[in-house]
């Protein structure tokens, strides 16, 4: 698949190790060329880097590597990812980590696709560090779980893939709206890693009937 992630930062970075790794074809972009340039020197492994508007354009996976509040930005610089897959990794912390800054009745994810109304959003990987993601995709010494949220089935199932591909469990937890549910089991999961001196060696997942 070809994977094109927008952001050059420490999230950015991993998942382009992940994916070069499981062999797909990598872009990383970012508002600064040079800073995805240096980005993708560092992951290397065949990462290359383009602008925001053509990772955008050759990508089947859009991965939006920014902060919460940068998605508008980017969505405006790659002209709106119409009939792509987005794929969302933001938790909207507020800026001291406390909290969550939206929620309840309504998430990122969400959000995000109201303003990319024509693109096919999916949540994923907000709940992963980025130190799991250094390690691997393990967590404790097991595959750490991607939970996966959206409303378009076939996003949704390629983005699963995607992450099975890396080395993670999957589980689908339905459409965009649980998306709700994701964000605040991230915040709680930055509580137990940074709060309570968990450690970031952590990932949450679902213990269920194979
Ligand atoms: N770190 C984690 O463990 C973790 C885990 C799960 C999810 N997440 C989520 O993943 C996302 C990225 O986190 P991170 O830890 O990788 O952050 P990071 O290391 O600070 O990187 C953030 C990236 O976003 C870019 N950016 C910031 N504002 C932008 C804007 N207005 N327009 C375009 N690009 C902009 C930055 O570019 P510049 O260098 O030019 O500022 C940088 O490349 C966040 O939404 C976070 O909530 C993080």
């Amino acid at each position: 698949m070809s994977i094109s992630i927008i952001g050059a930062g420490n999230m950015a970075k991993g998942l382009a190790t992940s994916f070069a790794n499981a062999c797909h074809s990598v872009t990383l972009a970012s508002r600064d060329e040079a800073k995805a340039e240096a980005a993708a020197r560092e992951v290397g492994n065949g990462v290359s880097a383009a602008s925001i508007a053509s990772a955008a354009q050759s990508a089947d996976i859009i991965v939006l590597a920014v902060p919460f509040d940068a998605a508008g930005d980017v969505i405006d610089a790659a002209g709106g990812f119409a009939g792509k897959i987005v794929v969302d990794i933001t938790n909207p912390m507020t800026a001291d980590f406390s909290g969550l800054s939206i929620g309840h009745t309504t998430s990122a994810a969400e959000e995000i696709q109201k303003r990319a109304p024509q693109a096919k959003v999916v949540k994923a990987f907000n709940t992963i560090f980025a130190q799991v993601l250094q390690n691997g995709g393990q967590a404790a010494g097991h595959p750490a779980t991607v939970f996966v949220a959206g409303d378009d089935e076939a996003a949704r199932t390629a983005v699963a893939e995607l992450a099975r591909s890396a080395g993670f469990e999957t589980l689908e937890t339905g459409s965009l709206v649980t998306a709700r549910y994701l964000e605040p089991t991230a915040a709680l999961n930055i509580t137990l890693g940074y709060g309570l001196g968990h450690g970031t060696d952590i990932a949450p997942t679902w213990q269920r009937a194979a």
